[in-house]
């Protein structure tokens, strides 16, 4: 239901918030299937950008460089992710990207860019499943369902093998504390705890709330 109670759009809008490894990606693309609703994976986009920025040997921390690259750069997310056109699915799910990316989303202008973004790609749609860290609370406030997805510390650190304990938390922390958007549990959203409930009983709750 959109602030008013009624819902004008063709589909829901769901926001899915967390960090990494609560399940957002899981989750959503299970809530995809199950309602026939495109997915937006938000982080990818904010990746997209870090690799592109080590790619053209701008330090991710250079803010002006980094906005100035965020404005001008092409970013397609489906089932992959491309960049300016080259397939970047791989290559931004690695050590050197994670490493990278917390400075890129700390960056206030490339958040307005990315932002813009991502409600544009749910007004051509009418509507979408959103994941990301500020979905709730800053691009759709007023999403029809807001989920905050957590997991205990140990799961989290087993979903992201490649990624390690130390560098999860490192993340967590940077993405938690920043002053642009920090990652927390939005006004009315549900927090559900994915560290022992299989995918298909989560999405018949989220079902439930629509
Ligand atoms: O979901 P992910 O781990 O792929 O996200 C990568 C990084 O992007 C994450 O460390 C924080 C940032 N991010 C963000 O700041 N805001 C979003 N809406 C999505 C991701």
């Amino acid at each position: 239901m959109s602030a008013h109670g009624t819902r004008t759009r063709a589909h829901p809008v769901i926001a899915i918030d967390g960090p990494a490894g609560s399940g957002k990606s899981t989750v959503s693309r299970a809530l995809s299937e199950r309602l026939g609703v495109d997915r937006l994976d938000t982080g990818a986009m904010y990746r997209a950008v870090a690799w592109a920025a080590l790619e053209r040997g701008i330090e991710p921390t250079d803010r002006s460089a980094v906005a100035e690259l965020a404005r001008a750069l092409t970013i397609g997310i489906g089932e992959r992710v491309e960049a300016d056109g080259t397939d970047i699915t791989e290559a931004i799910r690695g050590p050197r990207v994670s490493r990278a990316v917390s400075a890129v989303a700390a960056n206030p202008e490339v958040r307005t860019v990315l932002v813009q973004r991502q409600r544009q790609w749910v007004a051509e749609r009418g509507g979408g499943i959103v994941e990301g860290r500020d979905i709730g609370s800053v691009v759709f406030p007023h999403a029809d369902v807001k989920i905050y997805l957590t997991a205990s510390v140990d799961e989290r650190a087993r979903r992201r093998p490649e990624e390690g304990a130390d560098a999860v938390a490192r993340r967590d922390r940077l993405d938690s504390t920043r002053t642009a958007s920090p990652l927390g549990v939005a006004d009315g959203a549900r927090v559900i705890d994915t560290t022992d409930r299989p995918v298909e009983d989560i999405v018949e709750e989220v079902v439930a709330w629509l």
